[in-house]
Parts: C-alpha cells; structure tokens; sequence
C-alpha cells in the first residue's frame, strides 16, 4: 500500500495524473477504469491539458467506467455517461471507451453485457476510485455482502444526500445505479483511490484506523497487493 499526501487539491490530481501517464507510458494499450464525482474533476482536467501538449497518449486505451444511475438517459445532464463525455472523453484520444447504460430495459442483461465486455478486455489494469462520505465505491454501498460482479444498486440516504447537490429542483433524482462489483474492482492491477476534501476526512481516519471495517467497503482495498491512496491534506486530517 502506498499513500500520497499532498498539500492541496491540486497537487493530488497532479500526482495522480502522474500515475496515469506512466501507465499509458508503460503499457499503452491500457485498460483504465474511471470514477465520476467532485474528486476526479482537477486529475480530468490534468490529463486533457497533457494531452494537448502531446505528454499523454490515449489512443491505443481502454475505459471502462465504474457506473451509472438508472435508469437515466443517457444524454440527461446529470448520468455519468454525460459527466464523462464533457470532463474527459470528448476531449482525448481513448480507443473504445464503455459505460454501464442507463437506459437498458432488462437490468440483468445489462449487467451481462459490461461484465462480459470488461472480461474480454482482459480486466483493468488501472483502476481510478473515489471514496463515498460512508466508504463506498462505485456504487457499492456499506452491506453486509457485496456483490462481486455488477449489480444494481441501492443508493443509501448517504449517498443520494450527497449527490443531491447535482440534481435541480424538479428532476428526479434516481435512487438506484449499475455499478461494476467489488470482485470486478479489486481485480484490478493496480488500484488509485483519490480523496479530497474536509467532507472526506472523517471517513478517511476510519479507512485507515488499522481495523478492516466491513461495513465500509473502502476498507477492503486496504488488503490489495497493489493500491495507492493519493489524498489531500483537507482529506488525511494534518
Ligand atoms: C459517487 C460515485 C463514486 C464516487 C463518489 C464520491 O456517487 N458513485 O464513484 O467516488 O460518489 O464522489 P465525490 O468525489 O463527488 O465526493
């Protein structure tokens, strides 16, 4: 386990755009999996000015995103699929890029569909995650189990409490997601969790308290052989 502290917000996206570029330096071909929120906005920006100084090349790689709401359009203002193509997608290089759809009728299939599209992908070789205020990821919220492969989630008080921010007066806000299963996530390669924030610190402190908290699915990253924690000071508490 590695763990980045930086002095602001910027640096850490920063760093983590360090770590993105020296995959894609390695391995061009990369398959990278990919976080919404606040969090990953600042990295976004980072790799798009990259790659229009040349430093950064996506054009051989893969994305895969953690998840979506559903059911959602795809072109509404606030799926995930929408956040992707105006922050990253539509202004980089990727190869093939794949998202969970919103708007599939039969959840099931849907899930097939993305499960086995990551797996004739060969799985992630990067893994981008933020860190839910309660310690989910992706959409896999504190439980007693967690589903390995994707899934449709319920979104907990937590989490659509936080995400209202994102929802005008009037819209619906969905209560349930796709989201790429834990077994999916900790199969990655390598795996970038970026905290930040005085929201986060909390959380934060538990994940990294020394006891795994299973009902903080954060903490099982805690036990991946190849993790790095990029977190701002706001987020570490110092
Ligand atoms: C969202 C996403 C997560 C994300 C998290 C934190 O709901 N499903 O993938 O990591 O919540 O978001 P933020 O960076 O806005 O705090």
């Amino acid at each position: 386990m590695k763990k980045i502290i930086c002095d602001n917000y910027e640096e850490s996206c920063r760093a983590a755009a360090d770590i993105f570029t020296e995959q894609l330096r390695q391995k061009p071909e990369s398959v990278l999996g990919l976080s919404t929120g606040s969090t990953p906005i600042g990295l976004y920006a980072q790799l798009v000015s990259r790659y229009n100084e040349g430093k950064i090349d996506f054009s051989r790689a893969t994305a895969f995103n953690l998840d979506e709401y559903y059911p959602i359009k795809q072109n509404h203002a606030q799926s995930y699929k929408t956040f992707m193509e105006e922050y990253l997608f539509s202004k980089v290089n990727f190869a093939q890029t794949h998202i969970p759809n919103g708007e599939a009728s039969d959840v099931e299939a849907e899930c097939t569909r993305f499960d086995a599209e990551l797996e004739a992908a060969g799985g992630v070789d990067l893994q981008l995650l933020g860190i839910g205020t309660n310690g989910h990821i992706g959409f896999n919220e504190p439980a007693v189990t967690y589903p390995l492969g994707s899934s449709l989630a319920h979104l907990s008080e937590d989490s659509l409490k936080s995400n209202a921010r994102f929802f005008t007066k009037g819209e619906t806000q969905p209560t349930t997601a796709l989201t790429m299963g834990v077994g999916q996530i900790f199969a990655a390669k390598h795996i970038l969790m970026l905290i930040s924030g005085t929201n986060k610190t909390e959380i934060t402190k538990k994940l990294f308290e020394g006891k795994l908290h299973t009902d903080v699915p954060a903490c099982f990253l805690l036990l991946h052989p190849n993790v790095t924690f990029v977190m701002d000071k706001a987020a570490a508490g110092v």
